[in-house]
């Protein structure tokens, strides 16, 4: 494509979201509200879990991973957007785009790993209940964990420098709320041939290998339990796997409502209206889909404040 124009864009503005500025204010506490749970709700499950020692097993300190990479990947994106919703002043800098670009797409991979390394730790909980210990050592886990990081970073650090070779000519603005990878490639004029190619391919690895592991170890659960169904051993998996089935059922559900369902004609706002699911809602459930249903949970709590308690009215 013919790029005469081509002059170095300093900035991109962000659109934000297709919200009456008549409700600017009610969607600001709204969203002020649900940043504020969400930072909130993962910081305590990642304190409790740190300071109770009965939470120090593999499935809790995966836990306390994700809690970590929600409340980042909630980071990424909500603060701009209320700096911007109460400023007027949507733009962002080119470097910061990207950097939003890096930060978002390492916190949603990081998160999509860390739920196969969940999943496997409920396989082997529930098929080989008498060697979890071993298999689970903490070296497996501290490499699953160093694994996903290692993935994530060198998979958004790819998108982001193929990002950083394109020259955008069509004009800064971006109708999001964020510097989404799709909406900037529209902005392009470049060739993005090779864009697409990688976020197709690498979309997959992200996307579609996690779910068909995750899906496998669910099958290896099922089929062990049935094969000696008793109540026991279904109540026993239930309140184990329970809680990792509806966080995964909450990730994928909003990808596959995102990709899968047929696009409306207001396209845009259906993106954003999705956007607003995964980078708000998701986040901010998982510590309550963890913590309310969960025993080990509500007595951690119980025991590490009680202990706070008792040593600040004894004054230690
Ligand atoms: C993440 O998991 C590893 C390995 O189990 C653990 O050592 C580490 O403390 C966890 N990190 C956080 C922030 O929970």
């Amino acid at each position: 494509m013919e790029s005469r124009n081509q002059t170095l864009i300093s900035e991109f503005l962000l659109l934000g979201l297709p919200i009456e500025s008549k409700q600017q204010n009610l969607f600001y506490v709204l969203f002020l509200l649900m940043y504020l749970t969400t930072f909130l709700g993962n910081l305590v499950i990642i304190i409790l879990i740190f300071l109770d020692s009965h939470l120090h097993t593999p499935m809790y300190l995966f836990l306390s991973n994700l809690s970590f990479s929600d409340l980042c990947f909630s980071s990424v994106t909500i603060p701009k957007l209320l700096q911007n919703m109460q400023s007027q002043d949507s733009s962002i800098p080119y470097a910061g785009c990207l950097a939003q670009m890096y930060f978002f797409l390492l916190f949603a991979d990081l998160e999509s790993f860390l739920l196969v390394a969940m999943a496997y730790d409920r396989y082997v909980a529930i098929c080989f209940p008498l060697h979890y210990t071993t298999i689970m050592s903490p070296q497996l886990c501290l490499s699953l964990v160093a694994l996903s990081w290692g993935l994530t970073m060198f998979i958004s650090l790819l998108h982001t420098l193929l990002m950083a070779r394109l020259s955008f000519c069509m004009g800064n603005v971006i109708p999001h709320f964020f510097c989404d990878m799709s909406a900037l490639l529209r902005l392009a004029c470049s060739d993005i041939q090779i864009n697409e190619m990688v976020i197709f391919i690498l979309g997959g690895l992200v996307i579609i290998v996690p779910f068909l592991l995750i899906f496998t170890s669910y099958v290896r659960i099922v089929s062990s339990i049935l094969k000696v169904p008793s109540a026991r051993g279904i109540r026993k998996a239930f309140s184990t796997c329970g809680s990792h089935l509806s966080v995964v059922s909450l990730f994928y559900g909003t990808i596959i409502g995102l990709y899968l369902c047929p696009s409306a004609d207001n396209s845009t706002v259906k993106e954003i209206v999705m956007a607003v699911m995964y980078t708000m809602v998701t986040p901010m459930l998982n510590p309550f889909i963890y913590s309310l249903r969960n025993r080990d949970m509500k007595g951690a709590l119980g025991r590490v404040f009680s202990k706070r308690i008792i040593h600040f009215a004894l004054g230690q």
